[in-house]
């Protein structure tokens, strides 16, 4: 078996077995091929806008003997891809602006179809563009690696429910508010908020929103009931 990072493996996890999985910007095939070996998915489609990853991806499928199971497409996006090849799309390690462009331009994915976001960067962009547009997050957990943070989202089409401005950006509290990690993403986002400084009057009242959640955290102490 392969080993996967914390980041990658937290976001493998979220597949449900049986899977007909499209990974999308897969770059070195890394989720594919341990999807395969430990029997999670059915099949996989790996896909790349460009050339250099592919070969990469075509060179460990290849070592680790796992190409009966994983097909390698060059596209952008999830163009000339449709509900027949996948029911899980994973999109891991892109930025957030890439994943609304991607799904803006697949509207089918809002049905019956299982999307599993890693956002590297514009999560709140992300969350709100997800609201907006027929999907919501019935999942979301965070994975630390490499002394850094990211969230992982199960998304689905459907109506999502209102988010405030902190939770925009940290994630739904129902949601992540009890993981072990979220203390410290908390005290993250709000010292970048803090170095934001000076601030307008929708920046005091995230900061006045992150300064809430941290005493109701201190206040539940551990009995992750926020
Ligand atoms: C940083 S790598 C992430 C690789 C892997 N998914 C991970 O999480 O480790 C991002 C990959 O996405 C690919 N990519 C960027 N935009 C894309 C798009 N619109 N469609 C398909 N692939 C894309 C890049 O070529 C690159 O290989």
């Amino acid at each position: 078996m392969i080993h996967l990072s914390s980041r990658l493996a937290a976001v493998a996890e979220q597949v449900p077995a049986g899977a007909r999985v499209a990974d999308v910007g897969t770059d070195h095939a890394m989720v594919p091929v341990w999807l395969v070996q430990s029997g999670r998915a059915a099949g996989v489609l790996a896909t790349d806008i460009r050339p250099g990853p592919l070969q990469s991806a075509a060179a460990l499928v290849e070592r680790t003997g796992t190409g009966e199971y994983i097909r390698l497409i060059q596209t952008g996006g999830l163009t000339g891809i449709g509900p027949e090849d996948a029911d899980t799309i994973v999109l891991a390690g892109m930025g957030g602006e890439t994943m609304i462009a991607i799904l803006a331009a697949a509207p089918w994915t809002k049905r019956d179809t299982l999307l599993i976001l890693q956002p590297q960067s514009k999560r709140a962009a992300l969350r709100r563009w997800l609201a907006e547009n027929g999907y919501f997050i019935e999942a979301e957990r965070l994975a630390e690696d490499a002394g850094r943070i990211y969230p992982i989202m199960r998304v689905r089409g459907g109506v999502s429910p209102a988010y405030t401005a902190a939770e925009l950006r940290l994630g739904r509290l129902d949601q992540v508010g009890a993981d072990p990690l979220f203390v410290r993403y908390l005290d993250i986002a709000r010292a970048s908020a803090v170095k934001a400084a000076p601030y307008d009057a929708e920046a005091a009242a995230l900061l006045r929103e992150y300064d809430d959640i941290k005493r109701r955290l201190d206040h539940a102490d551990g009995r992750g009931d926020i």
